[in-house]
């Protein structure tokens, strides 16, 4: 029977359930393409400071080409022996250039392999998720140009509050994914900060050039605690908690999407291909695509929150409790990129207007304010004419003249000019404010 790589010292056999228990190459395959990347960087290292010749370097990285191409060509066999991505591609590497694949290793340790290949990876996956919460960003803005006409009742407490444009709440979720934009690109430097070369913990014996290394896999930074080096994976919480956020801003936009596209609102109806019918009830229509959203975020928050827990008791450096960042990392990843191209599918196809004259009752008292009379006093005012037309059962704009100066001398003529929702909108011209301004 084959041996382990690490089974010198080992006299007894894995119990076949640990065996498994502790294979994480089923998941970690994924970071085939980055494994294979820095060892090469590796390679060339050894090379630098005389552990490789020439000859063997060139023979090793054509190598190790070879593996990634069997990788990607998906003919890559796992053996059951290997435990992870680190060792099945070292083993095949062995397999194809015999012994000579057993130098590669030197100095090195999976824990500073691993450290490399999970930042190498999100690196790249952080560059995709860029795109798509730009291409999201895209969506709402040409979104809000093209309907900035639309007035609508802005709401507080999801009850009518003032008069808004459209594009003014669609934009309002823009920002959330603007600053999420800008979290997401400061993260960049700490996750490409090279792990390799800190060896197991203490650091790398052969003096290996670790800027180069840096520079060979397009690193900022180098780790400058190997220690630190190997047992860090903040960076992962960071990108789950960025996920956390951002999956939280995409739930509460669609919160208001499923809202308005009830029927007791109607102000929107679901494009159809995403949307989804009942089994049972013929006339449904739901809105499947934004309540899975909604609902992936409690997931994503989870996968923070898991792996957190992981982390907090853990003693310095490399513990194999590490291992559990992978597979909510994975699924973090997975599902927040799928959800961002989602969230920029959807559209909503009808809006109409559902304006109420009460939602101009600030209006009424800033009317009177123009008029010098303090705001406490006119607020007061305006809530009594609300009462009034209340009570009379009409609109607010349906009280008379006389109603209005029963209630305050200072009300005119002029008073009309207030029951217009799209100068209501257009007074709100102040930098953020709703006008189109
Ligand atoms: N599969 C391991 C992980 O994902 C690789 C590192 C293993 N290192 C070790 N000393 N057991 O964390």
């Amino acid at each position: 029977t084959k041996q382990k790589l690490w089974g010198g010292r080992f006299t007894g056999k894995t119990d076949p359930l640990m065996h498994a228990f502790n294979q994480s190459l089923k998941y970690d395959q994924r970071m085939h393409a980055a494994d294979i990347q820095g060892s090469i960087a590796y390679a060339k290292s050894l090379t630098l400071v005389g552990i490789l010749t020439k000859e063997e370097e060139t023979k090793i990285t054509n190598g190790l080409a070879m593996v990634g191409k069997e990788w990607q060509d998906g003919v890559f066999q796992p053996q059951e022996d290997d435990e992870d991505i680190h060792t099945a591609n070292e083993r095949r590497l062995s397999e194809l250039i015999g012994p000579l694949g057993g130098k590669l290793h030197t100095g090195r340790s999976r824990n500073d392999q691993v450290a490399t290949d999970m930042r190498l990876w999100l690196l790249d996956q952080v560059q995709d998720i860029e795109q798509s919460v730009k291409g999201l960003l895209h969506v709402i803005v040409d979104r809000a140009e093209k309907e900035k006409e639309i007035l609508l009742p802005g709401y507080t407490h999801l009850q009518r509050g003032q008069p808004i444009r459209w594009s003014h709440l669609l934009l309002s979720h823009a920002m959330s994914f603007r600053y999420d934009l800008e979290r997401l690109q400061q993260l960049i430097p700490r996750i490409s900060v090279l792990p390799l070369g800190s060896g197991a913990l203490a650091g790398n014996p052969f003096a290996v050039d670790r800027e180069f290394l840096a520079k060979e896999l397009s690193f900022a930074s180098v780790a400058e605690n190997s220690m630190w080096g190997v047992g860090d994976r903040d960076f992962i919480v960071e990108f789950l908690m960025w996920s956390s956020l951002t999956m939280t801003h995409i739930s509460r936009m669609a919160e208001d999407l499923i809202i308005y596209s009830t029927a007791e609102f109607g102000f929107v109806t679901l494009s159809d291909a995403y949307s989804t019918g009942s089994s049972i009830m013929p006339q449904k229509k739901n809105p499947d695509s934004l309540e899975l959203l909604r609902g992936k975020s409690g997931r994503i928050f989870g996968n923070m929150a898991g792996f957190l827990m992981t982390l907090k008791g853990l003693p310095s450096t490399y513990n194999k409790d590490l291992q559990e960042d992978k597979e909510p990392l994975f699924d973090s990843v997975d599902n927040v990129s799928a959800s961002l191209k989602i969230a920029e599918g959807v559209h909503a196809d009808k809006m109409y207007k559902a304006l109420t004259m009460d939602v101009l009752a600030t209006d009424l008292a800033d009317y009177l304010v123009r008029k010098g009379i303090p705001f406490r006093e006119t607020h007061h005012v305006s809530g009594r004419a609300v009462a009034l037309a209340e009570s009379r059962q009409c609109q607010l704009n349906e009280l008379t003249l006389a109603d209005f100066k029963s209630l305050n001398e200072n009300f005119g003529e002029d008073i009309h000019t207030v029951f217009n929702f799209e100068a209501s909108v257009e007074r709100r011209e102040a930098i953020g404010g709703t006008s189109k301004k």
